[in-house]
């Protein structure tokens, strides 16, 4: 009798003890991860998704596809002569609401070597963005954006993904990219190797030449725009050349929508769809009413 109470008494201690416990940690472990437990949740939630993802999504387009093998016959060849409005021409009709480049166009190459080689007959600071910009006229009267090489192509640059200047590179390998996934929405980028002193000063205008100074004999230019400063040039090396890409720019005007998945670029601010579960549906209906509305109005 006195055995079967102690053995009792030992099994509520037990469980009582595993009670407190279970509960101690869990409630630890739940506040030690609040912070970010609704971030957790999405990624989470988007990683069960894919478990379940239909299986169209699972079979690999291979990289030599027939479309990249096309592009690439292209952009080596060359077929527009004479005048090279014809290019820019054929480059601007490829235009929709759909792409900006026509990647099975036998003209691509042409466009390339165009941006690549054209003459520059006028160069301007470009206003758009936070960064230095050029806006270069090329002859036969098409604009295009020459953003300046501040650093070289291997250099890592720490911190969050939006530190440092602009790295150019960027700019042609998306072109790249966007023909290699086939989704033309990345507009024609070339590395193009310009002189501030020869090519630039001569047909640069007043407001372009009022933020240049020469250092020796080397131009540099420190533009106007939110992160230019005077102190912080870029200039031309000692054979009087600037690498830099040169962007085509096309020859319309065009609304501006901002990305409904525009990043933060603060570290403690998420963006919308960091933190809400029916952003998707949001941004679905606004697409729609504004899908509808384009219809109207046309
Ligand atoms: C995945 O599919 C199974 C079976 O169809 C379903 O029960 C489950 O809810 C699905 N999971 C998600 C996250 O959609
Ligand atoms: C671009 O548009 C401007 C103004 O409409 C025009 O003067 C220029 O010739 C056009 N350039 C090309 C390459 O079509
Ligand atoms: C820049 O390009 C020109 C031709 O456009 C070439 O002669 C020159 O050598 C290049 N400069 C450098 C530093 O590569
Ligand atoms: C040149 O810069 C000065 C001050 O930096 C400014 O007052 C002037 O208006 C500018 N001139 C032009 C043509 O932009
Ligand atoms: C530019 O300056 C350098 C050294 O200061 C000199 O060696 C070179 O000849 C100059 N070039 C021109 C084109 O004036
Ligand atoms: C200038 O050009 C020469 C010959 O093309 C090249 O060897 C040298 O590296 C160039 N200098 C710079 C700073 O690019």
């Amino acid at each position: 009798m006195l055995r079967k109470r102690k053995l009792l008494i030992i099994s509520i201690v037990l469980i009582v003890t595993f009670m407190v416990t279970t509960n101690y940690l869990l409630t630890r472990l739940t506040t030690a991860s609040e912070g970010d437990t609704e971030i957790k949740s999405i990624h989470e939630k988007i990683y069960k998704e894919l478990e379940n993802l239909s299986n169209k999504y699972e079979i690999r387009k291979p990289f030599e596809d027939e479309i990249t093998d096309t592009f690439i016959k292209n952009i080596n060849t060359f077929t527009v002569e004479g005048n090279i409005k014809n290019v820019w021409q054929i480059a601007n009709s490829w235009v929709s609401k759909t792409m900006l480049v026509d990647f099975m166009s036998l003209h691509v190459g042409s466009l390339l070597l165009a941006l690549k080689k054209s003459k520059i007959i006028k160069a301007d600071l470009d206003g758009r963005g936070t960064q230095l910009k050029l806006l270069l006229t090329l002859e036969g009267h098409q604009d295009v954006i020459f953003k300046p090489k501040w650093y070289e192509k291997e250099t890592i640059i720490e911190g969050p993904v939006y530190a440092g200047k602009d790295r150019y590179g960027s700019e042609i390998v998306g072109f790249y990219l966007s023909a290699i996934l086939n989704m033309p929405l990345t507009p024609c980028s070339v590395e193009r190797n310009i002189s501030l002193t020869y090519e630039i000063m001569p047909v640069a205008t007043k407001r372009l030449i009022n933020t240049s100074f020469i250092i020796g004999n080397r131009t540099c230019i420190y533009g106007k725009c939110f992160y230019c400063k005077k102190e912080d040039p870029i200039c031309e090396d000692k054979n009087f050349s600037l690498y830099g890409a040169v962007i085509f720019n096309i020859n319309a005007s065009l609304k501006s929508y901002r990305s409904p998945w525009q990043r933060t670029y603060k570290k403690n601010k998420k963006a919308v769809w960091e933190e809400s579960d029916t952003y998707c549906k949001l941004v679905l209906q606004v697409l729609q009413v504004s899908i509808i509305t384009t219809s109207l109005s046309k």
